[in-house]
């Protein structure tokens, strides 16, 4: 133990991360032996790069924008029930399989749980995870097949979200058979000086690292490789907090199938220029999607000869890829991103600290970031009423929260 204490405050004074043990003799022997491992699993050259990487002015602003191209489901015309043909056929062979994103917690909503676990206030009072497993089912059944779930957790929420399936018999899937939990990773958070922050248990404080980790986790967990020995071929990965979401869409893979392209992502047009949704673009002529975050104004707002957002393809987080294609997007790490949070922790003498503003970096990595592996991707454009009922914020916000989503939810579902 003692030699590998020495080891591990080498390493730590080599990237001037010592802090980290400095109550270490204070600690009983579990918490002792888990800080450790902590220690060990911790990637030093990456956080450090990472730390670098905020001190940088914006990356990004050399990268040429440009507008990409979508079809449009309603606009297909003959070649609708053309595509739609092609994909009924795939999935009635059990070529599809879905993932839901579900590493978040409901903190935005004020739900101290899983947001999967959240009840969006329907007279049901039927969970997101379970709106999403009914959905699910009932489309599985129009072509007779069973369609795989795969759920990604967070260290954070893996087990209330297995628990809270299991309370409920997995919503009538069958664990390890046609659902399945895999984890997504995670990254230390730094304070203004680079340094690892200790959290409020002692431990290391954690992050989820954004959902971009997806395709490294469903490689590194061995899902994709349990998806190839069914038989899938294609994998449609959706957030959580979306109760619209259409997981199983012909059309979407008859376009990916007969276009060759190994993904293939819905939109909806932007409500209006400054919605917080990502668009759809190109970036240095590569599919990509710019974030709300990022966008200028100038860009949010231009618009075409008719009038229409030039960026006006919102990305809802309803992708489609080949399985062969997250293999390869698994392989290569994605560039994170960085955001400032609050973030309590305990300091050099051992107090805890409960900042009142911004003190942290926390990294995350976006799973768009890795269309631009891809040379060509399809996007289609689907109705949002049909498709897109987010739940992102408490009612007070008014906007993609509970009370929108029940009431597209009611008007889609035509539930009085
Ligand atoms: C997200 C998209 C945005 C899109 C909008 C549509 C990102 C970065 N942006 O914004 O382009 O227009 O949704 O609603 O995603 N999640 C994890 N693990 C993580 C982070 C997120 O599983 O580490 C899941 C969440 O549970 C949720 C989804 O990803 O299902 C979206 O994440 P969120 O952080 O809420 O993204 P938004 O800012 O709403």
């Amino acid at each position: 133990m003692d030699s590998k204490v020495e080891e591990i405050k080498a390493i730590l004074k080599k990237y001037d991360q010592e802090h980290l043990l400095n109550q270490y003799e204070k600690l009983d022997e579990n918490h002792k032996k888990r800080l450790l491992e902590e220690i060990q699993n911790i990637d030093f050259e990456l956080i450090t790069n990472l730390y670098k990487s905020t001190k940088k002015e914006e990356k990004n602003n050399k990268d040429e924008i440009t507008p990409i191209e979508y079809l449009d489901k309603y606009k297909l015309n003959d070649k609708y029930k053309y595509y739609e043909s092609i994909g009924k056929k795939a999935i009635k062979e059990g070529k599809l399989v879905a993932v839901t994103m579900a590493g978040g917690q409901g903190t935005r909503l004020g739900h101290n749980g899983p947001k999967g676990t959240y009840d969006i206030g329907l007279d049901s009072h039927k969970s997101l995870f379970e709106l999403l497993a009914d959905r699910l089912k009932e489309d599985g059944k129009k072509y007779d097949v069973t369609i795989p779930w795969f759920i990604m957790t967070s260290k954070e929420n893996n087990n209330a979200t297995i628990a809270f399936f299991e309370k409920h018999k997995y919503f009538g899937f069958q664990k390890d058979k046609n659902i399945f939990f895999f984890t997504q990773g995670e990254l230390p958070m730094i304070d203004t000086e680079g340094k690892i922050l200790i959290g409020e248990d002692g431990f290391i404080k954690l992050a989820a690292d954004g959902h971009g980790g997806i395709y490294e986790s469903l490689v590194k967990s061995g899902m994709t490789k349990k998806m190839k020995e069914m038989g899938a071929e294609w994998v449609f990965i959706g957030g959580v907090d979306n109760c619209l979401v259409k997981m199983v869409d012909p059309v979407l893979m008859g376009i990916a199938i007969d276009k060759k392209v190994t993904v293939a992502c819905k939109s909806v047009v932007k409500d209006n220029p400054h919605e917080k949704v990502g668009v759809f673009c190109k970036r240095n002529g590569k599919p990509n999607v710019i974030e709300y975050t990022e966008i200028t104004e100038e860009m949010a707002e231009a618009t075409d000869k008719d009038g229409e957002l030039l960026y006006g393809e919102s990305h809802i987080l309803c992708n489609l890829f080949s399985v062969d294609a997250i293999e390869r997007m698994g392989a290569n790490p994605l560039p994170y991103h960085v955001a400032y949070k609050k973030a309590k922790y305990i300091d050099k003498n051992g107090n805890l600290v409960v900042p009142d503003s911004p003190n942290a970096y926390k990294f995350e990595a976006f799973l768009f970031d890795a269309f631009g592996t891809v040379d060509e991707m399809a996007i289609l454009r689907v109705k949002r009423e049909e498709e897109f009922a987010p739940v992102k914020n408490a009612d007070s916000a008014g906007v993609d929260c509970p009370k929108t989503a029940r009431e597209l939810y009611k008007k889609f579902h035509k539930i009085d």
